[in-house]
């Protein structure tokens, strides 16, 4: 029997409703499968837990979660404590500290998913964004200088290193050789003349090692235009930190919705555990009324079991998350649906458990 020990963060607003059909889901694969387990601890850090005790996490937080497999997390953030406050004290903080480089989101219009965009077939929305998620624009580097004075200064400094740079670019050229399909840098040389020209300029050098891949360029405003006009162009991505932020939950808009958008946040080397979680945020407009939607909860459990060498199971997830968006008779209200988030984690469950049998 193999256990993998999974550190639950579930965070704030809808992060705990929709984990709780994760989990649901991965103990019905350990059942089905017979010969995996999954341990879970659950970690109570949260803005909530913020408010009582000063702090997101515990100061022994990141030497307890190294311990574990991997690390699902729901959602941090909520009214009553600044979001700069608590995303660099829990989610960023692990992202960073964990080397978690690589931000693998998939934005993949599945059979029965509705496109906004008018006309669009679903192969013509199936891309793979590999976002740098340790440095970049994020990097947290900068300044406040003369605070509430006339002169008052601030500055946010983006950090592209060598290093970081080449190892997101090398990790998605790796993915687009893997899978042979073609690779789309997305950066904005125009403006950000040295970031960008730098990020550019190793894309090409990394792309020396890789010719058998075909490459396209954009420049990230113009990327977005396509992302909406013609996302066919597109399959696998790589872009900066922020560049990555803010394309992927356009993705989502083109491939459901937020309510079915994954990621992944992976450390390569596994040297560090890697951080599975829905890309939306605690919704506090819908939390505690039981209709978020936990499908991109569970699509990101699908990621995690690829991520443990389990990708038949994985495949299954996702075979049954597409199953029940089909028959479409147990969905969440931003799904046009009526269902409640227990109800959509159940349908999954018995999907899956349909489709093993
Ligand atoms: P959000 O993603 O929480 O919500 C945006 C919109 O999408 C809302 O209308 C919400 O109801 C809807 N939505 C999101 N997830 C949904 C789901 N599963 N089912 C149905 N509807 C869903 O973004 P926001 O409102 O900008 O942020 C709220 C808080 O979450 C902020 O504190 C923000 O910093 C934080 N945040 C955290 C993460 C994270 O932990 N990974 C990500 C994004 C935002
Ligand atoms: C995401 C979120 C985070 C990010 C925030 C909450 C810091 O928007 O995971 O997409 O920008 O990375
Ligand atoms: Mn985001």
């Amino acid at each position: 029997m193999k256990t993998y020990k999974i550190a639950v963060i579930a965070g704030d607003g809808i992060g705990p409703e929709v984990l709780a059909e994760g989990i649901k889901v991965l103990n019905c694969v350990a059942a089905l499968d017979g010969k995996i387990a999954f341990a879970f601890e659950y970690f109570p850090w949260s803005c909530q837990y913020y408010l009582k005790h000063g702090k997101m996490m515990d100061d022994d937080g990141m030497e307890r979660l190294a311990a574990f497999d991997a690390i699902y997390l729901g959602a941090v953030g909520y009214p009553g404590v600044p979001d700069h406050i608590s995303l660099w004290g829990l989610l960023l903080t692990i992202r960073k500290g964990f080397d978690q480089y690589v931000n693998l989101r998939p934005i993949q219009l599945l059979e029965g998913a509705h496109c906004p965009i008018k006309g669009i077939e679903r192969q013509q929305v199936d891309m793979m964004v590999v976002r740098e998620n340790s440095e970049g624009e994020y990097a947290g580097a900068g300044d406040w200088l003369f605070k509430g004075k006339p002169e008052e200064v601030v500055l946010q400094t983006g950090v592209f290193s060598r290093k970081g740079t080449e190892r997101i670019i090398r990790y998605a050229y790796e993915l687009a050789r893997k899978t042979g399909r073609t690779l789309t840098n997305i950066s904005k040389a125009n403006a950000l003349n040295y970031s960008m020209v730098f990020w550019d300029s190793v894309f090409e050098e990394v792309g020396r090692d890789y010719p058998d891949v075909k490459t396209y360029s954009y420049l990230v405003d113009a990327a977005s235009m396509f992302f909406i006009r013609d996302p066919q162009r597109f399959q696998i991505v790589v872009t900066s930190n922020l560049f990555g932020d803010i394309l992927t939950d356009l993705g989502a808009a083109i491939a459901g919705g937020m309510g079915l958008a994954a990621g992944a946040n992976i450390n390569p080397e596994r040297r560090y555990p890697s951080m599975f979680e829905p890309i939306h945020g605690s919704a506090p407009d819908i939390a505690g009324k039981g209709v978020a939607n936990p499908l991109a909860a569970i699509w990101s459990v699908s990621q995690m079991l690829d991520h443990f060498d389990q990708a038949e199971w994985g495949k299954v997830v996702l075979q049954a998350i597409e199953k029940v968006l089909v028959q479409g008779n147990c969905l969440t209200p931003d799904m046009g649906g009526t269902a409640k988030t227990d109800a959509v984690g159940d349908a999954v469950v018995a999907m899956i458990t349909q489709l093993k049998r």
